[in-house]
């Protein structure tokens, strides 16, 4: 179910005001990255690998997730990435409604499981993917740094 209010649409046309919702949120997901500029933005929105979804209450941006699809010799992969929620707006269903429509675009691409990684620290996000139904792993999740 939806959170009543919550839109979630593909970006298809970067405008100012994605943008400005970029420029927003990723600080409240990472401290080391800088938010992606026009011109990364409109690389996500052209790259058939890369569809980023946003979620707007009252037609403002509230928040963002991108899905990753990529194939590869076993199959269809398919990675939630970026997941972001206006401080503000969190608690209300919009962190679901994005993450619900990233998985019903996977399944209609033909992907047969959706991988994501969060840091246990990251608590409401860990409880919202169990909650809609992601298991645990177990697998080692190395980082060659450059
Ligand atoms: C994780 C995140 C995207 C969830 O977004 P959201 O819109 O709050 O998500 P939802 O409302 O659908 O549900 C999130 C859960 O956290 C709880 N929650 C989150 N913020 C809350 C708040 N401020 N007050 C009360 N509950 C809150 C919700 O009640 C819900 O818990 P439940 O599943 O036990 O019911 C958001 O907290 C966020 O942007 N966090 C910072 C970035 C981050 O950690 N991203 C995930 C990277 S893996």
């Amino acid at each position: 179910m939806t959170a009543a209010g919550v839109t979630v649409a593909e970006v298809t046309v970067v405008t100012p005001d994605v943008v400005a919702a970029f420029a927003r949120l990723v600080p409240q997901l990472s401290r080391s990255s800088p938010p992606p500029g026009e011109a990364e933005l409109a690389e996500m929105v052209a790259s058939p690998a890369t569809t980023l979804l946003v979620a707007r209450i009252d037609g403002e941006i509230v928040g963002t997730l991108t899905l990753a699809l990529f194939r590869i010799p076993t199959g269809l992969r398919a990675w939630i990435e970026d997941v972001v929620v206006e401080e503000s707006a969190r608690g209300a269903g919009v962190g679901e409604a994005l993450t619900r429509a990233a998985l019903e675009r996977a399944t209609a691409a033909g992907a047969r499981s959706v991988d994501l990684t969060s840091r246990p620290s990251r608590e409401a996000a860990n409880r919202l993917y169990r909650r809609l139904g992601f298991e645990a792993r177990d697998t080692n999740v190395y980082r060659h740094s450059r």
